[in-house]
């Protein structure tokens, strides 16, 4: 017999659903006995004991299905040691819940923030597993997560149908990518989608090379550019001013975001005409592709093994095509960025790719 609790938390992605199945099944497919509470919206489904106890029926149907059957919210990590409006407090809270409910363990899915709260509620003695979710593929201790390269099918997708679109407008275009703090989900779009530029949050960008690279351009007869840039790039001189005197710089320009700040610099630098593409939070909807649905089912499979052999306070991971129990203590709150050395980038610079360096 084993109880679990199953939640989802933080922004959602594709193949949440498909790894929860991917427990699930393989837990029911291995033990007479089990039951599974899915807890609501992320923490606070556990936080103030929104639950609901699941069928195998739940778990039907849902291998291709986007978004999560459980919902999903963010409750920051920061704010988890703060008691709520009520002044509850939210981690003695979500342990009574999981003793009430005589919980053998808890399967939560999510990204960064989520694993710290994970990491947390582990040290407090609950047992825990994570599983690594997020379009940025920015969780260390695992080359993948599940929803990347789901993200990254719709981000090239978007670039695919700006290129045509700019070729017979002779335009300079950028497309601004998601991936939060790291450039995964852009440098994979960019390459695939045949981006020209190719800005990231690791390689802080110089205007006057990436002005450089469409001239090439130009120059050489193609008379569109296609940049890819992630939304937290920066540019080398945003990069020098302090926290303080960049915010004061962004609200006085009142920028939305970095493709405004980048199209306003080329304007005014070359006085090419420059449209920009958001395709936001597209990225993360959709059903799941195959890629996804397989390694989630993988993920999912090997978190039910863990279970089964009662192995708690491990992240599950893909390390060189095997899964792998990771200690959540060694991986939480640790950034995976792109190295600027990455062979990847070499080998797109190799092909005359211009990263604004
Ligand atoms: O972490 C996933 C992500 O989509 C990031 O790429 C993005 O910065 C962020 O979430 C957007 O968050 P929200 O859905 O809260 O606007």
């Amino acid at each position: 017999m084993k109880r679990i609790g199953l939640l989802t938390s933080g922004g959602d992605c594709q193949a949440l659903n498909a790894t929860m199945r991917g427990v699930v099944k393989t837990l029911a497919n291995n033990i007479d006995e089990l039951e599974v509470y899915g807890f609501m919206n992320g923490y606070k489904g556990l936080i103030y004991g929104d639950y609901r106890l699941l069928t195998s029926q739940d778990f039907s149907g849902i291998l291709t299905k986007g978004g999560t059957i459980l919902g999903s919210s963010r409750v920051p990590f920061k704010t988890i040691r703060v008691p709520d409006d009520k002044g509850l407090d939210k981690v003695a809270e979500m342990k009574q819940n999981y003793h009430k409910l005589r919980l053998d363990c808890l399967v939560i899915l999510g990204g960064n923030g989520t694993q710290k709260t994970a990491a947390l509620l582990a040290e407090e003695g609950l047992n825990v597993i994570h599983l690594p979710k997020t379009i940025d593929n920015d969780i260390w201790g695992t080359d993948m997560t599940f929803g990347f390269y789901s993200a990254v099918n719709i981000a090239t997708e978007a670039i695919d149908c700006i290129h045509t679109t700019a070729a017979s407008h002779n335009r300079v275009f950028i497309v601004e990518i998601m991936g939060h703090k790291v450039g995964w989900l852009t440098l994979y779009a960019g390459i695939a989608g045949g981006a020209d530029i190719i800005l990231l949050p690791e390689i802080p960008y110089q205007i006057d090379k990436v002005v450089e690279a469409i001239d090439r351009r130009t120059k050489a007869g193609k008379g569109f550019t296609v940049i890819a840039v992630a939304e937290g790039a920066i540019s080398a001189e945003d990069l020098k001013l302090s926290k303080k005197e960049l915010k004061k710089k962004l609200e006085a320009k009142s920028y939305p975001s970095v493709a405004y700040e980048l199209a306003e610099d080329i304007q005014n630098k070359s006085g090419t005409e420059v449209r920009i593409t958001v395709p936001g939070h597209t990225q993360r909807g959709g059903a799941p592709c195959p890629y996804d649905r397989v390694l989630s089912t993988r993920l999912g499979a090997a978190a039910a093994r863990l279970i089964l052999n009662d192995e708690y306070g491990y992240m599950v991971g893909i390390v060189n095509n095997e899964t792998k129990k990771v200690p959540l203590k060694d991986v939480a709150g640790k950034l995976k960025a792109i190295s600027p050395d990455d062979q990847l980038i070499k080998e797109a610079k190799s092909l005359g790719i211009s990263f604004g360096d």
